[in-house]
């Protein structure tokens, strides 16, 4: 099991390029079951959950070829309805086959995903949208079984802003027949593309970008071809860690209308921005950072939840009192144990998060939970004294690509370690 040995504190420079959004990627794949062809997906991240997405896709029958960062997969031959439990444990995200198996065979066995480190993670809406879509769903063994002779259009609201539900359900809606009428539908970006790249392959949805979705169903999609939205998260953890590190750092390859929410919650620091190449571009001035910062995660364009844990390493370091709050997942504080052997002084209250800022970290070995939070644990390595050790990197290869690459790129002392086997 590898771990990362981190030297701080370290000051970067230099610039970054961000890859595709792994949680825009993910949902295309699943997409490509939806048609009989050939689908072409650019700008693709080289990950350990896109790789486990194609294997999903090969369970059930498709051919899939990596080709650098061009995903080629050809769905003629897509015969399968069930994704296994053994991979499905291993990637949440799996239940996305879900909705375009069922559109396409009318029929879908997906292994119910657990939990993760923070939280249940239910999928109640994820069912209750297909059943609105004229399925009947049950559980079985701790499968999905999911069967429709003909998926009808509805009028269905979530009940919970929810990403995967969205994506899930309008994949489904999308020949189903008739019109679909989705009320508090999710609008992330990744959403937003998932939408977009369905469209472009013959989909008829109105209010694409809002939280009402009209879809008209089609008989049938042509394969997609479709280039992925920068990866907004990792844009955020490479700002984050400007502001951190009273760095000045460029990040490129990013859309800037993705990163609202971020530029405002570092800029509370007193981390300021110039933005190049219209929006595709910022470079972080991380020089004067040293407030404390207030953040309550929301849903798009409110403060994503996935940067939650990376805003708290930089609120470890700021001055002052800092509270962070997370509305999505009330329990995603998994990290703080781990920064707190750093040194750092976190207090939790529910689902929030008091962190008083402490002039120094220092470095130690901690171990990495999730993937959000493995990030956390390498951006507070850098700005800790001395030697930390991340176990469990594994996490962070699930979502962010080539990250040591990236770091040394920008002047930081990290480095790959092969661990232990697995106990
Ligand atoms: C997606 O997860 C992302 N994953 C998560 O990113 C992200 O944290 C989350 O959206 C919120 O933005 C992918 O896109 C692969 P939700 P998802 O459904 O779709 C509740 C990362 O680090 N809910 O939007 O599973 C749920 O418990 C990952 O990249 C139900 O109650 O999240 C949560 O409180 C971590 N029932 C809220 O809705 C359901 O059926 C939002 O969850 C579904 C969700």
């Amino acid at each position: 099991m590898d771990r990362f040995l981190i030297e701080g504190p370290c000051t970067l420079h230099g610039s970054v390029r961000v890859s595709g959004a792994k949680n825009a990627v993910l949902p295309l794949m699943a997409a490509t079951l939806i048609s009989r062809g050939r689908s072409r997906i650019r700008n693709v991240p080289r990950l350990r959950d896109t790789r486990t997405m194609a294997r999903v896709l090969e369970t059930l029958g498709a051919k899939v070829r990596f080709e650098g960062d061009l995903l080629e997969i050809d769905t003629r031959d897509a015969r399968g309805i069930e994704a296994p439990y053994d991979l499905v444990k291993t990637m949440r995200a799996s239940i996305y086959v879900l909705g375009p198996t069922l559109a396409r065979h009318r029929e879908a066995r997906v292994s119910l995903p657990g939990g993760c480190a923070w939280g249940p993670r239910p999928v109640d809406l994820h069912l209750q949208g297909m059943e609105a879509l004229g399925a009947k769903v049950r559980i079985e063994g701790g499968y999905i079984e999911a069967r429709a002779d003909r998926l009808r259009g509805a009028e269905f609201s979530f009940e919970l802003s929810s990403v995967g539900a969205t994506a899930n359900v309008l994949m489904a809606a999308v020949v189903a027949e008739g019109r679909t009428v989705l009320e508090n539908a999710a609008r992330e970006p990744e959403v937003t593309q998932l939408a977009e790249a369905l469209v472009a392959s013959g989909a008829r949805i109105e209010g694409v970008g809002s939280t009402r979705l009209e879809i008209e169903g089609v008989e049938e999609l042509s394969p997609l071809d479709v280039t992925v939205i920068p990866d907004r998260i990792e844009a955020g953890t490479f700002l984050a860690a400007a502001a951190l590190l009273h760095s000045e750092i460029e990040v490129r390859g990013l859309r800037r209308d993705h990163l609202e929410a971020t530029i405002e919650a570092l800029e509370q620091t007193g981390c300021t921005f110039t933005e190049k190449d219209g929006g595709q571009t910022l470079v972080a001035h991380g020089q004067n950072a040293r407030r404390g910062v207030d953040l309550v995660t929301r849903p798009f364009p409110g403060f994503a939840t996935d940067m939650q844990a990376q805003m708290m390493a930089v609120a470890c370091c700021m001055e002052g009192t800092s509270v962070i709050a997370d509305t999505i997942y009330p329990d995603r504080f998994t990290h703080v144990a781990e920064i707190r052997r750093l040194g750092a002084d976190i207090r939790l209250d529910g689902n929030s998060a008091v962190i008083r800022g402490v002039d120094r970290l220092a470095g130690a070995p901690v171990m990495a939970t999730d993937l959000r939070a493995s990030a956390a644990l390498i951006l507070a390595g850098l700005a800790a004294e001395g030697t930390t050790l991340v176990d469990r990197v594994y996490h962070i290869d699930r979502g962010y690509e080539d990250i040591e690459e990236k770091l040394h790129g920008l002047g930081a002392t990290i480095e790959r370690v092969a661990g232990p086997p697995t106990p």
